[in-house]
């Protein structure tokens, strides 16, 4: 989708052609001369739409306007969750007739929340997966037009949001391919290909150099599966070689059967998510690709499947990390701990300013958080107020939970330095108290995103999150620093 910001008088934009123009109003709404302001002043007099949030009016060729189609949607006092739930009412009143240009118009001069909002939302409700489907989805809205009056200092806002939606959208799409769609080596190409952007630079390990590294954890999870494990380095350089990087680490578990302990039929296709902390870490790139901040950015990707052969690791098999601490492995469906472990470890040698790890980790997280909010699980307070604020700017929400050691107790085994699970309460804890153990050298962050990172049921499908969050994170560090 290409988006563009215009700023026109009420009465230019009236004259401009569009195949739709949507219309957010408010109560506060004040009628001026143009064409525009008669239509919408004669529909609030005859009461066709009442003066109140979520009421929309569809017109077609709309007299004295050059639009073919027009529809007001009144957003109340135009609070960012009605501007919300009106921009999405708007899409989803044009996704059937799939108009190509669409133009959006606040009759109050929106905010730079508003605009990031109008964006975000836009692309988020028009969003359609299409690469394994053969019928042509024919046209589709390919234009969206951002009208403000004269005031264009909302344009940073503007850019920064379509380079969230390009980075969310680049997550979505590798998080819902299937797992046949997006194997290990395909993640791999998929990195690859954002090394074509100025200062990003991509390097892919295969089992070869990861075997020399030392890294026994993630080895044991791609043992049972036929193909090759990948282990994914970008970086983004826009700042001084000596400013330390943010490092950031994605799960990426092509596709979870559980291994040997084996996960249960139903619903067992969700688990080609399983990579979509790897898909944000790429959504991530793709954003600051295009943004340029300066900064020094590392993503880390250790991608696998964890599957079932005569070659898969077994319960109370024990490995060797490359941090030189042996696991226990109890149970092959913790397998995502086992991959972090060894790529946090290889972070070290970034001498990171702080390392975030994005993983859809534990089922425990979806019980305790639900689909709204991830889970932020940090050594450092600092890093983890960060994170929530940019989870609110960009409207992307996580919630701190709790490190405290007695949490780790059930992680203690006779037979190596850790087990790999502990018994069921307190799962998305005690998850990250196993990945704690992998960090002293560092400030660090774990996101668990199982509950945020996809939809189950009729809208099926990833969400793109947390990219939007990390890419407001990345981008305060960047002021941040200029402060110093
Ligand atoms: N990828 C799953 C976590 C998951 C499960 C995310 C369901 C979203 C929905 C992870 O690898 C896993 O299987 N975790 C186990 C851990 C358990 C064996 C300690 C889980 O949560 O059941
Ligand atoms: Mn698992
Ligand atoms: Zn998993």
């Amino acid at each position: 989708m290409n988006f563009e910001l215009k700023a026109l008088s009420q009465d230019a934009m009236g004259r401009q052609k569009t195949d739709v123009l949507l219309v957010f109003l408010t109560t506060a709404f004040k009628p001026g001369k143009d064409a525009l302001s008669k239509l919408i002043a004669g529909v609030l007099k005859s009461e066709d739409l009442a003066n109140v949030a979520g009421q929309v009016l569809d017109i077609h060729r709309p007299n004295g306007l050059a639009c073919s189609r027009l529809v007001l949607l009144h957003t109340g006092d135009g609070v960012q969750a009605d501007v919300r739930k009106a921009v999405a009412a708007g899409v989803a009143l044009l996704k059937p007739s799939k108009p190509a240009h669409v133009t959006l118009f606040f009759t109050e001069n929106p905010t730079a929340q508003t605009v990031r909002v109008a964006v975000t939302v836009f692309a988020d409700s028009s969003y359609a997966y299409t690469t394994t489907k053969t019928k042509a989805e024919g046209r589709s809205i390919s234009r969206m037009t951002l009208v403000v009056g004269s005031d264009m200092s909302v344009k940073s806002d503007f850019d920064r949001a379509v380079a969230a939606v390009n980075g969310i959208e680049l997550a979505k799409e590798w998080g819902n391919r299937p797992a046949n769609h997006a194997t290990p080596r395909q993640l791999a190409e998929a990195a690859r290909g954002l090394a074509k952007f100025s200062r990003i630079k991509c390097q892919v390990l295969g089992p070869k150099e990861v075997a020399k590294l030392g890294m026994g954890a993630f080895e044991a999870v791609a043992m049972g599966s036929d193909e090759p494990l990948r282990f994914i380095v970008l970086s983004y350089n826009g700042a001084a070689k000596s400013s330390r990087p943010t490092v950031l680490v994605g799960k990426g578990i092509t596709f979870d059967s559980g291994g040997i302990s084996i996960k249960p039929a139903p619903e067992m296709d969700e688990m080609k998510f399983d990579m979509c902390g790897a898909a944000s870490v790429l959504g991530a790139f793709r954003a600051v690709a295009e943004l340029q901040p300066d900064i020094n950015v590392v993503g880390l990707i250790p991608a696998c499947e964890n599957l079932l052969s005569g070659r898969s690791v077994k319960p109370g098999d024990v490995v060797t990390s490359m941090s030189g601490q042996t696991i226990e492995i109890l149970n092959t469906d913790a397998e995502g701990r086992l991959v972090l472990c060894d790529a946090l470890t290889y972070a070290e040698r970034f001498k990171p300013r702080a390392v975030i790890d994005i993983a859809t980790l534990t089922g425990a997280c979806v019980i305790a958080l639900g689909g709204v909010r991830s889970g932020v699980f940090s050594t450092d307070d600092e890093l983890s107020g960060a994170l929530v604020r940019a989870g609110v700017s960009a409207h992307d929400l996580c919630w701190p939970m709790p490190l405290d050691d007695d949490y780790a107790e059930g992680l203690k085994t006779n037979f190596a330095d850790v087990a790999n699970v502990a018994g069921r309460p307190g799962g998305a804890i005690t998850a990250a108290k196993f990945l704690q153990r992998f960090v002293s050298k560092y400030p660090w962050a774990h996101l668990d995103i199982a509950g945020t990172a996809w939809r189950s049921g009729a809208a099926k499908g990833a969400t793109g999150r947390p990219v939007g969050l990390l890419l407001d994170y990345l981008m305060a560090t960047a002021l941040s620093g200029k402060k110093e």
